[in-house]
């Protein structure tokens, strides 16, 4: 009998190598290669999977002839899940969420399975992870009845593909994909070939059969779901549920839409009966602030296509011992440390002696060029004890001569501020040639962040 042949594939990137190797060419990670029988059919379906997919329509059509459908859309009651995909559900999409253990994947997905069944959709939830009763549990505790949602504790693909042949529903869960088991492919459940072949055969029955497919994903300890990459160029759609477990806030994020913009998030707030949209984020990030507060300031700052404004917070401290201290919650790192020297050299403050804490509040991550000035402005006043008025917020990129430079959005931007009711907005004074509308909100422009210090303390 022939040797069976067995390869190495990387547990996180799938790069295939016929040896061991303790670190993947590929992507570089160390102790990821694991063995796996080489099933050449398998691999070789496996390798392809879109081929499949696209077998259905294999005739070439004239541009001009494609007969143009918007693609109909189906709206949830979470708005902000609307939001997220571009409109509302795609039918016949796959839809992957990701999101870290615990953070509420599953509850968003019963919550919106319980919402399709009561409008008369057929939903199958197959769970991996809980028993029927579980999952019923958690309905119950979420408000959720209804003749349509069928719950189906399974783990094997071709019992769930039996079911669904059978059953027809319009709306498939996969809880998680992690947990699911093709049983041909003979490497472990949870394996990159486990997962890539069984997601390649959800956009199967996805397509073939125009079932929208939920796919919940976890998170490995890297932040990427667990065989990342592979999975994200198959399904349409990949949305990450991040936000911190300490904080009831949480952030769906979309980072691949075939069927809409990647810019958007929806906000939620997980309470005791499950997700609750929150509709004005701005007002619950800045409600804790401390008026006049020394370190604190106030960002507009864009998430996708919906400006926010969130607080920053510094605490600037004489270092006692040793090297100078920096910690960022929330903040780029290097962000914080490219202010600090620009804040140095251009700003005059002498803050290589100093230990310096910052975060932005509420466990919202920032990361746009146009909080820098806000940024500064908090270190600045936490080095200078001087606190900054509370009804004063700040645009504006930072660059290394220490000039306040150009924003995108000023519009939006100055309106959201003004909405909140902020008495004066700071903002690069390059985009005052943008704005010319009267507004109530005094508008500031400043050409550097000595320019802004000076006008601010
Ligand atoms: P869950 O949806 O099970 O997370 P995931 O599927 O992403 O692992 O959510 C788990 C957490 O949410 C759990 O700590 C309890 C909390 N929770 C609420 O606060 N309210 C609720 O109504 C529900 C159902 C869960
Ligand atoms: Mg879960």
């Amino acid at each position: 009998m022939a040797k069976a042949k067995t390869k190495f594939v990387c547990q996180n990137c799938g790069y295939v190598s016929p040896k061991y190797l303790g670190r993947c060419p590929n992507c570089g990670v160390w102790n990821q290669m694991v063995e796996e029988i080489d099933h050449p059919e398998a691999s070789k379906a496996s390798a392809t999977p879109s081929r499949r997919v696209s077998d259905l329509e294999t005739k070439p059509v004239k541009l001009e002839n494609v007969s143009f459908e918007k693609e109909p859309r189906v709206e949830t009651e979470l708005g902000e899940l609307n939001r997220v995909l571009g409109g509302g559900i795609v039918p016949g999409s796959l839809i992957l969420i990701g999101g870290d253990p615990g953070i509420g994947k599953s509850t968003l997905l019963t919550q919106v399975s319980g919402q399709l069944a009561k409008d008369g959709s057929k939903v199958l939830y197959v769970s991996g992870e809980e028993s029927a009763s579980q999952i019923k549990m958690r309905a119950d505790r979420l408000g959720i009845t209804g003749d349509n949602l069928y719950l189906y504790p399974q783990t094997d693909m071709s019992y769930i593909r039996q079911t669904i042949d059978d059953m027809r529903p319009d709306y498939l869960i996969i809880d998680s994909v992690q947990t699911m088991d093709e049983p041909e492919i003979t490497s472990a459940v949870g394996s990159i070939s486990q997962i890539r072949e069984v997601t390649a055969e959800l956009m199967n029955i996805a397509k073939q059969q125009n079932i929208t497919v939920f796919v919940v994903g976890h998170v490995t300890k890297g932040g990427a779901i667990a065989g990342p990459k592979i999975l994200e160029h198959m399904v349409d759609t990949v949305l990450y549920f991040e936000g911190d477990t300490h904080h009831s806030y949480r952030i769906l994020r979309s980072v691949k839409n075939r069927f809409g913009s990647t810019n958007e998030i929806g906000i939620f707030e997980m309470r005791t009966k499950g997700l609750v949209e929150v509709a004005n984020p701005s007002e619950i990030f800045l409600e804790e602030r401390l008026a006049d507060a020394n370190g604190s300031a106030v960002v507009v700052s864009m998430e996708g296509t919906r400006p926010i404004l969130v607080e920053i917070q510094s605490l600037i401290t004489p270092t006692i011992f040793g090297n100078a201290k920096r910690t960022a919650t929330g903040l780029d790192h290097n962000r914080v440390s490219v202010i600090m020297a620009v804040l140095e050299k251009r700003g005059n403050l002498m803050l290589q002696n100093q230990d310096a804490y910052l975060k932005s509040t509420g466990g919202v991550k920032l990361d746009e060029p146009a909080i820098d000035l806000a940024l500064a402005m908090s270190i600045a006043s936490s080095y200078k004890n001087l606190g900054i008025s509370g009804t004063d917020c700040f645009v504006g990129e930072v660059g290394l001569t220490g000039e306040v430079r150009r924003v995108n959005r000023i519009d939006q931007r100055v309106n959201e501020a003004e909405k909140l009711g902020f008495k004066r907005i700071f903002i690069p004074k390059n985009n005052l040639g943008d704005w010319s509308k009267n507004n109530k909100i005094k508008i500031i422009g400043v050409t550097t962040v000595l320019d802004a210090m000076n006008k601010i303390f």
